[in-house]
């Protein structure tokens, strides 16, 4: 896990330093005259700019959080600056500004290489910022890579994550009985089904995750969408000691990555509440029998340690004391449920099956499928 790998570790930092100053930076241009919603459907949509806004304000924010910005983004905040100092008005904000003098010059030696065309055929203010915007958060978006979970799209910006992972939540989203609910979602990654759950309201909702790289999408996302969601760096072990239970939990891909799924089963059922609900998702092998796979590499995932038939999920649930089990779906992960996408790096679904038979994982286990089950 990537919480025992340094590397990780210090560029999660990084990137962790370069998002507050976008989130700061957003904030400024929401409290100006512009005004940022937000559209959930199968995609999670943030769309921004009801107005034109005033340039000088633009130009001014982006010196701003340039100060604070560590090297490599401040490269491209210039550039971003470059673009927009093609126009004459801002020009002479830069001019005005005295602070920017550092962002001005660098401006002005990329004027006479770069290719103008954006900037030539934006000709309205709002327009500028809007593209401003999208490139800003384009840096971002890709400074926040992999996404594994989505999509998003973000001022423009499709983000096609890894996963869509619109169809697991097209399985769950009937099954949704959190209306005024308290409700969690263990292992939420970037919060993807937490934001798709908001429409359903819930009383409140709760995501636990490790992950502070997830935690930094989750925030980045946030920042635009403004909800009420709380994200705790925790994991699903931590639930044992948290002052809180739920009406309602979601505790999805996580199971075959624990190495006792049983206890964690008690442990999610302890959780609830009285009557309280779960579903959970889990790989599976097809059987007719109560046999668990324990592989040491399941699709190249040297994390996957318990892969029950359903005959055997059935009997770890009954052995956590839930009662009432019930299969909510059934769905073979295809190429476009997971697919290598730009907005990851590395290797996808087509990496981790056998190429003479996608059928097979790589190392000859039955391709992945899932089970969905509801119990309480
Ligand atoms: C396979 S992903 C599933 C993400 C999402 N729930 C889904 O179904 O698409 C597993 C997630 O569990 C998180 N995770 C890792 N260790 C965990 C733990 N101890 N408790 C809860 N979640 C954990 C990972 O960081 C990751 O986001």
């Amino acid at each position: 896990m990537f919480i025992h790998n340094n590397k990780k570790i210090i560029s999660q930092k990084i990137k962790a330093k370069n998002i507050a100053p976008l989130m700061e930076r957003i904030e400024f241009l929401r409290e100006q005259d512009l005004d940022c919603k937000i559209e959930i459907k199968d995609i999670i949509k943030i769309d921004s700019i009801q107005d034109s806004t005033n340039l000088d304000s633009t130009i001014e924010s982006i010196k701003l959080h340039s100060m604070n910005l560590n090297t490599d983004f401040t490269i491209k905040q210039d550039y971003a600056i470059s673009n927009k100092a093609q126009n004459s008005t801002l020009k002479d904000s830069v001019k005005r500004n005295p602070i920017t003098q550092v962002s001005k010059e660098s401006a002005i030696k990329n004027l006479a290489t770069q290719d103008s065309t954006i900037t030539q055929t934006l000709h309205k203010q709002n327009k500028q910022i809007k593209s401003s915007l999208y490139f800003e958060i384009k840096n971002l978006l890709l400074d926040l890579k992999p996404w594994r979970k989505g999509p998003f799209e973000i001022f423009s910006n499709l983000v096609k994550s890894e996963w869509n992972s619109s169809i697991k939540f097209n399985i769950l989203k009937n099954h949704l009985n959190i209306k005024d609910k308290v409700v969690a979602d263990i292992g939420c990654n970037n919060g993807y089904y937490m934001f798709r759950m908001l429409p359903f309201a819930p009383k409140e909702i709760i995501g636990f995750e490790p992950s502070a790289f997830y935690k930094c999408q989750f925030d980045f996302l946030n920042s635009f969408i403004k909800s009420e969601i709380k994200f705790e760096l925790l994991g699903l072990e931590d639930l044992e000691i948290y002052d809180k239970k739920f009406d309602f939990i979601t505790c999805l891909g996580v199971l075959y990555h624990r190495t006792n799924p049983i206890d964690c089963l008690k442990i999610l059922k302890n959780s609830l509440h009285k009557n309280g609900e779960i579903i959970i998702d889990s790989l599976f092998i097809d059987s007719d029998d109560d046999i668990v796979l324990s592989p040491l590499s399941y699709a190249k995932m040297k994390n996957v340690y318990f892969i029950p038939s359903i005959k055997a999920l059935k009997n770890w649930l009954n052995r956590a004391n839930f009662k009432n089990i019930e299969i909510i779906g059934i769905k073979k992960t295809d190429f476009s449920e997971q697919r290598q996408t730009e907005w990851i790096n590395g290797e996808s679904l087509n990496d981790f099956l056998n190429p003479n038979d996608i059928n097979k994982t790589i190392e000859g286990y039955p391709a992945p499928q899932r089970v969905y089950i509801k119990a309480s």
